[in-house]
Parts: C-alpha cells; structure tokens; sequence
C-alpha cells in the first residue's frame, strides 16, 4: 500500500431546503462516507462552511484517487480544485473515517491565529495551511463529528 494524502476545496452547493437544514444534509454526506471510507481504509476531514467544502483524504493512492473521483461527481459541490496529493508516513486522521467541523464560537480564536477574519477562504490558503488549520479545528472544535475508523492500520 502506497500511503498518501489528498486535499481539496470546492464550492459548497448545500442549501436549505424546506425539509432539510444544510447541516443536516451535511450529516447524510458524512454518514454516507463512512461505511465507504471504512471498507477502503480512508480516513481524514472534511470542513465547511456556507461558500466551501474543504476535504482531507488519506490512505492508499489508489483508493483515495478513486474516492476523489467518485466524489468529484457529487452534485452537492463544484468547482473542485485539488491543491495536493503526496505520499506520506503516517496519517494526521488515523482514528476518524471522517471528522469534520463546521463553525463555532470555540473556533474563533483561531480563526484569528490563522489570519481569517470574516470566515474561512481556502482559495487564499495553502495546502499546508488548510491542513494546520483542519487539525486545530478538529481538536477545539466541540461541534466535530467523529466517525471512528477500524484501529487496524
Ligand atoms: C464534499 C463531499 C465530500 C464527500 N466525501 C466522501 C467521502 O469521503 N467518502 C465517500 O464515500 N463519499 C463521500 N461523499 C459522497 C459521495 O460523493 C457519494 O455521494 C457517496 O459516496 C454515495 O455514492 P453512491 O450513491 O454512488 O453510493 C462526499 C460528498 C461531498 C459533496
């Protein structure tokens, strides 16, 4: 297996709807994921707001490449730009088939480490700042969802 990780950013196409609030939807996307992502051995996160979705995917190349795929089909988001895809040691995600956050009064603090100062633009942020960013999010963030993944590797 040829460990690596992948981000992304789209555009977030998720709107409220009469049934369903755009968080709710938000859910079914990562409830959808997870048993996917647990059979393929992806783990990461996923972060948005109301403009973007910005996604971290680790695991085997091939099954992350394919999974980008997939999901680069899904009507929720467009405009999806890929800002890296690299080989690495060891995963940042490894407990979570996907966590993800949102945004919250505990997130604000560092929104200004980070320098953002309405709310978040990954077009103006690098790979490796987004990739910061997430992590801290998703160790303060008291609204992150965790979907555990399978200890095994
Ligand atoms: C922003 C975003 C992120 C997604 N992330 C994943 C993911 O990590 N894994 C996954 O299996 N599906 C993910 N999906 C959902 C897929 O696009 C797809 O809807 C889902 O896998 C069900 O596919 P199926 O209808 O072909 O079974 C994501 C969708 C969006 C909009």
């Amino acid at each position: 297996m040829y460990l690596s990780r992948l981000i992304y950013y789209s555009k977030n196409n998720v709107v409220n709807t009469a049934d369903q609030s755009a968080f709710k939807q938000i859910k079914s996307i990562l409830d959808q994921s997870s048993t996917h992502n647990r059979e393929r051995g992806i783990t990461g996160a996923l972060l948005f707001n109301q403009a973007y979705f910005a996604q971290v995917l680790e695991g085997d190349r091939k099954a992350i490449t394919e999974t980008f795929c997939h999901i680069s089909r899904d009507k929720r988001h467009s405009d999806i730009v890929l800002l890296s895809a690299n080989p690495i040691t060891e995963r940042i995600f490894a407990d979570w088939t996907m966590a993800f956050a949102g945004k919250s009064d505990g997130a604000s603090e560092l929104y200004i480490r980070f320098g953002i100062t309405q709310d978040f633009n990954p077009r103006k942020m690098t790979s490796e700042s987004l990739l910061a960013f997430i992590c801290e999010l998703i160790k303060i963030d008291e609204h992150v969802a965790k979907f555990p993944a399978e200890k095994s590797s």
